[in-house]
């Protein structure tokens, strides 16, 4: 049995990563360069700044993986790049690089979906077992998600308005905390005490999906009556009332949705993953069930995951033609 050796790209947000993974598990290179500190005093990620950053960085990366690897173009066996979803512009610098390499080496081409490559980070680390259950929590996403089997995903939940690292960064916003804000809010809220009361969501009996704009707005609301009653503001007591909400919700949803569908292995995937409240309290409710979270460099965006969730539709004999398009919203 011959290694397989993918190369992975990733350009869908604000990193511009390439990698290279061995048999699906074993990293060779993983490069992300961030473009975080260009969009930090926009407040946010600028659509526009970013796809020219991915352009004047992508060959640059793809050189030091390379150089990095001691591997070259002739053991690559495919390239895996995120078809979506994401920054359409952003996107387009990643799959149009896929596949001038694709085309030029001669190399086959998988498109990936980029939650499918969240999950598939965790298989760097360990195997994964089925049935099994992916909380995915990131800036544009919450989601829940069962698979039977590899390569096959089933939502069973996700958030009908605002996606959970969404809420941490406009609650942080508010704060006067710098862009992203998760690192932040999560930071602050271990000095404080969770005393405020915002609400949690948890929509009708047995739902498994998210909603998070109605903790905002308690959040915005809250700070608001705070300034016109001229009262000093807590934010590390604000900052750990919101997060106990946020983790509260998450871990209890998770759990029952482990319960009912018997899943041996659940798997916490995207930004949000890296909440230190939430891996605690993950920790705490799982006892028998084996909880997987990635080390925080593979909890955000990385080329790694793509490769690693890409060798499996290279097995399955799924490729991609140079007809690949992005795709900003991509169904998983
Ligand atoms: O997966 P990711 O890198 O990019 C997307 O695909 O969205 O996730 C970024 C999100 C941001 O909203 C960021 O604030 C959040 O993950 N995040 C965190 C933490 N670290 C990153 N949220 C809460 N606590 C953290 N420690
Ligand atoms: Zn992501």
């Amino acid at each position: 049995n011959k290694d397989i050796y993918i190369l992975g790209i990733e350009t869908s947000c604000d990193e511009t990563a390439v990698a290279i993974v061995k048999n699906g598990r074993e990293i060779v290179t993983n490069i992300v360069a961030s473009q975080i500190d260009s969009h930090k005093r926009f407040g946010g990620v600028v659509p526009e700044i970013a796809s020219r950053h991915h352009v004047e960085q992508i060959t640059i990366v793809l050189e030091e993986a390379f150089n990095q690897s001691q591997l070259d173009w002739d053991d690559i066996d495919a390239i895996a790049v995120t078809e979506g979803p994401g920054l359409v512009g952003a996107l387009l610098v990643g799959v149009n690089a896929a596949k001038a390499i694709a085309f030029a080496k001669g190399k086959p081409l998988i498109g990936v979906h980029h939650i499918a490559g969240h999950i598939y980070a965790n298989r760097l680390i360990k195997e994964f077992e089925f049935p099994l259950l992916s909380l995915i929590v990131s800036g544009g996403h919450t989601e829940l998600v069962l698979m039977k089997k590899h390569g096959q995903y089933e939502k069973i939940g996700e958030t009908r308005d605002d996606a959970a690292g969404e809420a941490y960064d406009k609650v942080a916003r508010m704060l006067g905390l710098p862009y992203p804000g998760g690192p932040y809010i999560d930071r602050l809220a271990k000095e404080g005490e969770a005393k405020i009361d915002f609400p949690r969501a948890w929509l009708e009996r047995g739902s498994y999906d998210f909603s998070f704009s109605g903790l905002k707005s308690a959040v915005i609301n809250y700070i608001h009556n705070a300034k016109q009653r001229n009262v000093e503001i807590d934010k590390a007591d604000i900052a750990a009332s919101f997060q106990a909400s946020v983790v509260e919700v998450l871990t209890e949803k998770t759990y029952h949705a482990a319960q009912q569908f018997g899943v041996k292995q659940v798997i916490v995937a995207g930004g949000v993953a890296a909440n230190k409240g939430l891996r605690t309290s993950l920790k705490k409710r799982f006892k028998t069930t084996e909880l997987l979270v990635p080390p925080l460099h593979l909890c955000t965006d990385n080329a790694a995951m793509i490769a690693a969730a890409g060798t499996i539709k290279f097995k399955q004999g799924k490729r991609s033609d140079l007809t690949l398009n992005a795709n900003p919203s991509l169904p998983l």
